[in-house]
């Protein structure tokens, strides 16, 4: 069975649904109505992006876009936690601006009161803004945010592993709250963090929240290999797709790890109409509402390079060694490349699925591609990033799930009650357990 991922984010996922009549309002109800949407139609997780900062290079334009302000990922789970019954929970948190005993508590609870749907998107952080409202000059250099996510991932890990399942036992005849043994102190000094430990959260439902890593570069998906459960992924192209899951799924098996621990999940835009000729037609009509200013301003954010000095009509030009070594732009410089794109071509198909794979057709379309993905390699399942919020995501649900669904791709009811059991993935055992023989 595929696994699914609804993307929410405020309007959608278009640059320009905020315009559009039909969008919903940034709002919490919002949220709980699309929560509750991609429950109905059995869905894996719902799934939230974030970063700490404005990108503020022009005020100007800023201005004429949507993403500026956004709800803290953590908060709006636990609100939507208390609004669902089976949806995982997936937000983002950063390695890079944060500290593992804070991450390790925020998940460790969102599992206990979500009932084990908790998990955690572990980004190293892609916007360099952010660091200046860290008391940072400068973002640290690619190499450093992964070392240091890696180290932040193990000490998270260790912290979740502080308790065993039994540890409380509350017996009130002898007085004794929990047993002693059943507590273990991580005591961890590394290159960036020294923790002690224990975690004041018990052991949750899942043991360990899922982790979903979305980095792609060769140090991503190493990372990947070595923590994640989920791996996050923007691929244009079924070739791409295929090489990546080869490749993460090579280094899963080499770190020692069952290759199915992992699953890859790549981001899908899909359009949907009725006919070929509506879904077209849906999808140029959000196109023609973007601000070329707008969606230039994404595309340089996205690339982590200033594109405003140079020609809207011109070619993009080569990017920076430092630049191209992060998968997104690499990415959108062989796009632009392959198809002789200028700036703004590229910027408008940023626009809309910022890199991931575009699918504009009928439902049974959408259907025939994500079956190929899934039986040719490309994919375990995918993270929707529905255009335009709540429409496209009630259409998702009520026209592409039952087509899966009648291909037997997809489930019809939970197989579980938490996450990682829907996943089909298994309980972690704590690094104290006893080894098995
Ligand atoms: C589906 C998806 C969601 C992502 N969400 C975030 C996010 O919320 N915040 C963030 O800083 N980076 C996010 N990223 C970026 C990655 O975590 C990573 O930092 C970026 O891809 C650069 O690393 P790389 O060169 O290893 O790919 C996301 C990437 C993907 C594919």
């Amino acid at each position: 069975m595929l696994k699914l991922g609804a993307f929410l984010r405020s309007y959608g996922h278009h640059v320009a649904a905020w315009r559009h009549p039909d969008v919903a309002q940034d709002c919490f109800e919002d949220y709980v109505r699309c929560a509750r949407t991609a429950e109905r139609g059995h869905f894996d997780m719902i799934f939230l992006a974030d970063n700490a900062a404005v990108y503020a290079e022009s005020a100007e334009v800023l201005s004429r876009s949507s993403w500026t302000v956004r709800f803290e990922p953590f908060s709006l789970l636990s609100a939507l936690a208390a609004s669902t019954n089976h949806i995982g929970l997936v937000g983002t948190a950063t390695t890079t601006y944060d500290e593992p005993y804070h991450i390790a508590r925020r998940f460790g609870t969102l599992d206990q009161i979500s009932n084990g749907r908790a998990g955690w998107n572990l980004v190293t952080s892609r916007q360099a803004a952010e660091a200046a409202n860290f008391g940072r000059d400068l973002h640290l250099e690619p190499a450093e945010r992964y070392r240091r996510g890696r180290e932040f991932a193990d000490v998270v890990c260790g912290l979740w592993d502080s308790w065993d399942d039994d540890a409380f036992v509350r017996d009130k005849a002898s007085g004794i709250f929990f047993e002693p043994e059943r507590m273990h102190v991580l005591d961890h000094a590394g290159e960036f963090f020294r923790v002690l430990g224990p975690l004041n959260v018990a052991r949750s439902p899942q043991g360990r929240p899922i982790i979903v890593q979305a980095g792609s570069s060769e140090d991503g998906k190493q990372l990947s290999a070595g923590i994640a459960d989920v791996g996050f992924t923007a691929h244009p192209t079924l070739e791409s797709a295929q090489a990546f899951y080869a490749d993460v799924k090579g280094r899963v098996a080499r770190a020692g790890r069952e290759p199915d621990a992992v699953k890859i999940m790549p981001g899908i835009f899909p359009t949907l109409g009725a006919t070929p000729a509506e879904a077209r037609a849906k999808f140029d009509e959000l196109q023609a509402l973007v601000d070329p200013a707008v969606s230039v301003m994404q595309l340089s954010a996205f690339l982590g390079f200033d594109l405003r000095t140079y020609p809207l009509d011109g070619p993009l030009p080569d990017l920076p060694p430092n630049v191209m070594t992060a998968s997104r732009p690499a990415l959108f410089h062989a796009m632009a490349r392959r198809d002789n794109l200028t700036i703004r071509d590229l910027s408008l198909q940023m626009a809309a699925g910022r890199g991931h794979r575009q699918i504009i057709g009928t439902p049974v379309q959408v259907a025939d591609e994500l079956e190929t993905w899934y039986r040719t390699g490309a994919a375990d399942g995918f993270n929707i990033m529905p255009p335009l919020l709540p429409r496209d995501l009630d259409d998702f649900v009520d026209m592409v799930v039952p087509e899966l669904q009648r291909r037997g791709l997809f489930r019809t009811s939970y197989e579980g009650t938490t996450l990682r059991e829907n996943l089909g993935l298994r309980r972690p055992r704590g690094r104290y357990a006893p080894q098995m023989s």
